[in-house]
């Protein structure tokens, strides 16, 4: 059942039970209005309360049913509100806990809404590339004023209930949770009395206080909000319903509704949204697995990564200690920490306050007996197997037992580095990616001996540092980096068969990415994928790859850092100029292989890049590399700036069809250098 009823005080309670959220999914809807229906007409109830079992009152409609023939099944959501609506008695919304999406606009056809301290009060639809469906885009302006109905509808962000305490939307709020029944049932005898009961359509729309909010959020939404139609949508209708009446605005918002729904954009935000859920789910780990304690973390090697994934520790107020074996390192470490912090203090992100408390939770060391008593140690020291077997031995011998040993490597094979112990269950990779602090991605690295209970702890702390943490299995690159390489493999082919760095960038860019890879590459720094190649090469010398980047690597052009890369830089000035010498370089190379030249178009340019990332995916799948398909489009939106309204590269393969996707691989294959492709 989910949702139950019972009476008190001649008193109908109706509790939505509909675990995990309450979602208002076709049964559970039909069961509220069933016993409502029951009640109407019982002179023995008075009145009744919709409240919620467990931490919800309800997330909304059932995001699971989208899609499906339940979606829209009578009693579909609009009409169980408009049976609220016609309702004969006062419905009161008990409102205890998450109250979002549909869930809030059932809680806002009820005839009075009575809160607690603690409930989280959002319409997030938009985040789903839809708009509130039932009424929320009329209903709440009649109880809060446009400009907080345009923030909560247009972003979508949850608002504690204590913010909106003093405002319309509730009519009595209370402060002690566990008193919310007790007290709704006390409201709803006094609310019993009065008739007709009030109904919120009836109210008239509150104005504008600014009136150019309209104007203002379209030009923000315009860089923002991009390639989202939702957000716009969302004010086109909210616009509306200043100058509608309530019937024609539902209308209004039912119509964009139904269009959002089955756009390409929303459908891949609810596969990401899902996708995000999946990925906590880890084989071999369940809800009953101990998690170990991490009070105290240290990090081995000073450099960009290891100041980097300090600082996230520092921000979720967990301690660490930084050891790096070289003063010099460990002093510009600390200082490139400082500095980090500092910054976001000047610009007012952090509080001078918050700010020193971070600094001083990170402590520089250099000795192993210091950092002997760490929960959780992550080494980020060179790349290079025998300095990596150094640390672990160290790792090892020094630091206590039960405590999670990672490695940050990208390339190296996690499960030799676990051998340098006498403990590899407790090693694991932890691969952070560039500015560690501010990527929201954590390739946690499974190697053949990391025990469940080390894995299930990492993605504990990954929580608790706001990471999204995959599951990947060891191999050259792990998930990511083995993608991109099939993926700038591609990009160097289309130079060679007569593109440009700008015409590549360009079609990568229009297609949402927010640099191609070009630029990418750029930025990176093109003499760190010199150096992967190099030792691919090295160990394989029958890798198939363009030339174009080590020829510009040995002429010195490594990117922003040394002025020229695929394109020119001027000092001071990160704007990246098209390079005559760079073109030169790609027209005689091409020559000299004997490549036909051809003019490329932007639809090829974009599919050879994608479905090199898909196609590679489809492998790391078979390979057991990663779990689902959903973790490896993760992945790329999270780590590599994959655009979020286009699903990851795995659903847009998906959507193509892989029939499709074969199709075009086999096509991209005759008369091109790309030939390598192998499905
Ligand atoms: N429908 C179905 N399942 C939902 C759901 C929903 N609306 N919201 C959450 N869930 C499920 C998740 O899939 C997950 O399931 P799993 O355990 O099987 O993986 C479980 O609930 C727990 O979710 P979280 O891990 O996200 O739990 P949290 O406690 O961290 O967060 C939450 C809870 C704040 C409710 C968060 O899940 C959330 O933001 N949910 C989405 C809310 C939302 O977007 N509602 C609007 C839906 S669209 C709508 O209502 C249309 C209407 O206007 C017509
Ligand atoms: P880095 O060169 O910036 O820093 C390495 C640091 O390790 C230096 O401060 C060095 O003094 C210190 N070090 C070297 N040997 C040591 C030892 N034996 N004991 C203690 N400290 C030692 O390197 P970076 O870029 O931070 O990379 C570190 C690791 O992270 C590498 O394994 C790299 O592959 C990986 N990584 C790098 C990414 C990047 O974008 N730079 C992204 C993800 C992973």
């Amino acid at each position: 059942m989910s949702a139950s009823i019972e009476v008190q005080d001649h008193i109908a309670i109706i509790y939505l039970n509909n675990p995990p959220v309450n979602g208002l999914g076709h049964a559970t809807r039909s069961e509220i209005s069933s016993h409502l229906r029951t009640v109407e007409f019982d002179s023995n109830i008075h009145a009744v309360i919709l409240t919620g079992v467990g931490k919800a009152f309800s997330g909304g409609a059932d995001i699971k049913e989208f899609g499906t023939d339940k979606t829209f099944a009578e009693p579909s959501l609009p009409n169980l509100l408009e049976q609220l609506d016609t309702y004969k008695k006062p419905i009161i919304a008990a409102i205890n806990g998450v109250c979002m999406g549909g869930g809030l606009e059932l809680a806002l056809a009820c005839h009075y809404r009575v809160a607690t301290q603690g409930a989280l009060i959002a319409l997030p639809e938009v985040k789903l590339g839809i708009l509130p469906g039932a009424g929320g885009t009329q209903r709440l302006p009649r109880l809060l004023n446009m400009d907080t109905c345009v923030d909560m509808i247009v972003n979508g962000h949850p608002l504690p209930s204590s913010e909106l305490a003093q405002t319309g939307l509730f009519d009595l709020y209370i402060e002690h949770p566990d008193q919310l029944l007790r007290e709704a049932i006390n409201f709803a005898i006094v609310a019993s009395t009065t008739r007709p009961v009030p109904r919120v359509r009836d109210r008239s729309v509150i104005g504008l206080t600014n009136p150019l909010l309209f104007s203002e959020y379209r030009t923000k939404l315009q860089k923002s909000s991009r390639f989202f139609p939702a957000p716009f949508t969302c004010l086109d209708v909210l616009e509306a319903a200043l100058k509608q009446t309530f019937e024609e605005g539902l209308k209004t918002e039912r119509a964009a509704f139904q269009t959002l729904l089955s756009s390409p954009e929303s459908k891949a935000l609810r596969h990401i949204f899902m996708a995000e859920r999946a990925a906590s789910k880890i084989a071999g780990v369940d809800s009953t697995e101990t998690v170990r304690a991490i009070a105290a973390v240290a990090v081995v090697g000073a450099g960009t990564m290891g100041t980097g994934i300090a600082m996230c520790f520092a921000n979720a107020n967990i301690p660490v200690q930084v050891l790096d074996s070289k003063i010099s390192s460990l002093e510009n470490g600390l200082n490139r920490i400082r500095e980090t912090y500092l910054a976001s203090f000047k610009k007012g992100k952090l509080s001078q306050l918050e700010c020193e408390h971070r600094i001083g939770l990170i402590q520089g060391v250099q000795d192993y007996t210091a950092i002997s008593e760490a929960d959780l140690v992550i080494e980020a020291v060179f790349e290079e197997m025998p300095i990596k077997r150094e640390v672990f031995e160290h790792l090892d011998r020094y630091v206590k037992s039960g405590a999670i040993l990672a490695s940050n490597t990208s390339t190296l094979d996690l499960n030799q580095i676990a051998s340098f112990t006498k403990r590899p269950h407790d090693v694991v990779g932890l691969h952070f990616f560039s500015p560690a602090n501010r990527m929201e991605l954590l390739e946690v690295v499974r190697g053949q001996q990391t025990s469940t209970e080390v894995l299930a702890s990492c993605a504990a702390i990954a929580k608790r540092i706001r990471k999204i943490a995959i599951i990947a299995g060891v191999c050259d690159g792990f998930i990511g980096n083995r993608m991109l390489e099939q993926y700038t493999k591609q990009a160097a082919f289309l130079l060679e068969e007569g593109c440009t760095p700008q015409q590549v960038d360009q079609a990568m860019e229009a297609f949402g990415f927010a640099m191609g890879p070009f630029r990418m590459n750029d930025l990176a720094g093109n003499d760190i994928s010199w150096a992967i190649r190099k030792r691919r090469l090295a160990a394989n010398p029958q890798l198939i790859y363009s030339k174009l980047g080590d020829i510009l690597c040995e002429q010195g052009r490594f990117g922003q850092k040394s002025r020229a890369g695929w394109y020119d830089y001027h000092e001071g000035d990160r704007t990246a100029y098209p390079s005559i010498i760079v073109e030169e370089i790609i027209r005689q190379h091409a020559n000299a292989l004997g490549i036909p030249q051809r003019q490329i178009g932007a639809e090829e340019i974009v599919q050879r890049l994608v479905l090199a990332l898909a196609n590679e995916g489809r492998k790391i799948l078979l390979d057991k590399i990663a779990a689902r398909s959903s973790d490896i489009d993760l992945v790329y939106l999270k780590g590599y700036g994959f655009p979020a309204y286009r699903g990851g590269p795995m659903f847009y393969a998906e959507q193509m069809t892989w029939d499709q996707v074969d199709r075009l691989i086999r096509q991209f294959q005759t008369g091109h250098r790309g030939n390598t492709w192998t499905i």
